[in-house]
Formats: C-alpha cells, structure tokens, sequence
C-alpha cells in the first residue's frame, strides 16, 4: 500500500463534502495546513465552510478572494483561510505566511499551488475536480508523516479510498 497517495473521495452532494470535512477536523491541531486546489467551481470555498462548520466557527465563511486572509474562532482553534488567487509569488512572500502555517490555529489555502514554494514541507494537499453538477472527486495526497497518518486511518475507516 502507498501511504503518499493521492486518495480519493467521492462526493455526491453537500452532505458528502460536510462529511469528509467532520473526518478532517476530529484530526487537525494547532499547524495543521490543507492546501486546496482545482478549477473555480469546484467546491473550494464550499468545502471551507464545511470544515469551518465542522471546527465550531459560528461567523459566516466567505469566500476570501479580495480580503486574502481571514482569521476565525473555531470552538478549540482558529481557523485562517487564505485565497491566494489574486497574489503574485513576490506579494504572498510579503504577507509573512509562515506565521500563520506555524500558529495556533488550522490553515486552509485556497489555489495552494500558485504559491507552492511558500507552503510548509509537511501539508494535506486537496485537489478537487467537478464530476457532475452535485458531484466533486476529492483527491488527497500527504505531504509528511502525520498525514500520511491521517490518509491511512480514513482509509482503514472506509472513508477514503487508494
Ligand atoms: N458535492 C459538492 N461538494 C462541494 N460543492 C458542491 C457540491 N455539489 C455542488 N456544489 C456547489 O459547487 C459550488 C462550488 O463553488 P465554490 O465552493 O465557490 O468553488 P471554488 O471555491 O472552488 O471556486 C457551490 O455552489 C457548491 O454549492
Ligand atoms: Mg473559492
């Protein structure tokens, strides 16, 4: 078996996004980085809610394209959610991310590829293609041990699939 991945997860609606989400947060601690990609539409922003709802944020998620970063209270961790689609590589290397990669909360990065170089070694990278109007195929690859930890678990649960 491959710990690396990419694992999949078939999502066949909203409740199936929210449920992948639940999985993810009775794992994330304080560091822990998902770095989201896929086409626009694709459920990103979508799935940030989810997972926002899953750590107790009670503040509305919004798609945080012009704003870049914001910070949430989430019931035990914070919740920072970066769109980096507008920035160049030289702009979001001034925004100091790394404080917030290493901080006390949960890092989400949506379109995580257009600074890859600026992203921590260790990551749950996402990637989420469209498949049909309600339907969206997670695919998830591990980047460090605590990860690949994560993926193998859910995968033992049924939850993901190699
Ligand atoms: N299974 C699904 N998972 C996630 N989103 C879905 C799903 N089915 C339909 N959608 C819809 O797809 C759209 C995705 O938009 P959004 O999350 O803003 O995409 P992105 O942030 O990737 O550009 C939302 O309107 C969402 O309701
Ligand atoms: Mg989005």
């Amino acid at each position: 078996m491959d710990g690396n991945g990419p694992y999949s997860f078939m999502s066949r609606g909203l409740y199936d996004t929210a449920f992948l989400a639940g999985e993810l947060a009775k794992r994330l601690e304080p560091g822990s980085v998902l770095a989201l990609d896929g086409d626009l539409g694709a459920g990103k922003t979508a799935f940030s809610q989810a997972l926002a709802v899953a750590l107790g944020v009670e503040e509305l998620v919004n798609s945080p394209t012009f704003t870049i970063i914001k910070e949430y209270e989430g019931r035990e961790l914070p919740f920072y959610h970066m769109d980096v689609y507008r920035l160049s590589l030289p702009e979001a290397a001034e925004l100091g991310l790394d404080d917030y990669f290493e901080g006390d909360g949960v890092t989400l990065v949506e379109w995580a590829e257009l600074i890859e170089e600026l992203l921590p070694e260790e990551r749950l990278s996402v990637h989420l293609a469209y498949t049909g109007p309600e339907e969206r195929l997670f695919r998830l690859t591990p980047h460090g041990e605590k990860y690949i930890a994560w993926c193998e678990e859910l995968n033992r649960n049924g939850v993901l699939s190699l």
